[in-house]
């Protein structure tokens, strides 16, 4: 056999390689995605209803839509609500209703009020004694997420607690950057590691990415002073709302407003 052969015969079996890499990833992605878009027992009816009648790249449109419709009766119900002694909302619930909290979210899933979270809260100043929210920002944009930060602290009552969970793209990365252990114990059998990358940012409709710094300075620009990163089930409220499913990925923050809120005419003053 000849060099030249030789070397052909190498390229071709490292491209075969290769390509069956990259088949059998797209195969096992498409499958992943198809198992996150199937009805899941948890579903509403009304989101059985909305995933057989409209199509996926609609979905999340129509939710929003659907749920501008109902809204004045939505906001009879939070009015309702509201008159319960110890409020505590969760936000951005998704299938995950919590009991003892005001679940809240889109029309299609188990809320007790549907609301759009990109509007603000059908709830009076004050009122509110603790807010959860869990893998629900990165689906904003940053202005959007921003503005639901600052109606968080709007609604909590002075000493109120806020605490929100996102997947923790800080950890994603560095361990992308260093010796990859995080990253394969969270998304095994990448055929290239920055895959892994690839599919936090851009897939799940995730619109933003929070580090713990990301995160401090939506807490903090809202009035939420000395937000503090918590583990998994580390909290002041009396029990952790944290989801077990999304103990690895998620960075959790917690911050309290403050009993004397610093008013920005005493900022100038300063
Ligand atoms: C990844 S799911 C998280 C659900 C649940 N918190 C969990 O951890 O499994 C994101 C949720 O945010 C909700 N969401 C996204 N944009 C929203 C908006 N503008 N108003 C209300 N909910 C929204 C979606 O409907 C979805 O249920």
């Amino acid at each position: 056999m000849r060099r030249g052969d030789y070397e052909n015969g190498r390229w071709q079996k490292r491209m075969t390689e290769a390509r069956d890499l990259l088949d059998s990833y797209f195969a096992a992605s498409e499958d992943r995605q198809r198992r996150l878009r199937e009805t899941k027992s948890s579903d509403a009816a009304a989101r059985v209803l909305l995933k057989h009648l409209v199509p996926v790249r609609y979905r999340g449109t129509g939710r929003i839509i659907l749920t501008g419709l109902v809204r004045r009766r939505e906001r009879r119900r939070a009015r309702l609500i509201a008159a319960r002694p110890e409020l505590r909302l969760h936000l951005g619930c998704g299938g995950e209703r919590k009991a003892g909290w005001t679940n809240i979210d889109l029309l299609g899933d188990p809320v007790d009020v549907a609301w759009n979270l990109a509007s603000p809260l059908p709830f009076d100043s004050g009122s509110v004694a603790a807010i959860f929210h869990e893998h629900l920002l990165e689906h904003l944009p940053l202005r959007a997420g921003d503005v639901l930060m600052q109606e968080c602290y709007r609604v909590l009552r002075p000493g109120g607690i806020l605490r929100a969970g996102v997947p923790d793209a800080g950890r994603l990365i560095r361990s992308y950057a260093g010796d990859r252990s995080y990253l394969e114990e969270l998304h095994p059998g990448r055929p290239a590691a920055l895959l892994a990358v690839q599919e936090l940012f851009y897939w799940h409709r995730h619109r933003t990415m929070f580090d713990v710094e990301t995160l401090g300075l939506l807490f903090r620009a809202s009035g939420f002073p000395g937000p503090r990163q918590r583990e998994f089930g580390d909290t002041d409220l009396d029990q952790a709302p944290d989801t077990e499913r999304r103990r690895a990925e998620t960075l959790y923050m917690e911050a309290r407003k403050p009993v004397n809120p610093v008013r920005s005419a005493d900022v100038s003053e300063l």
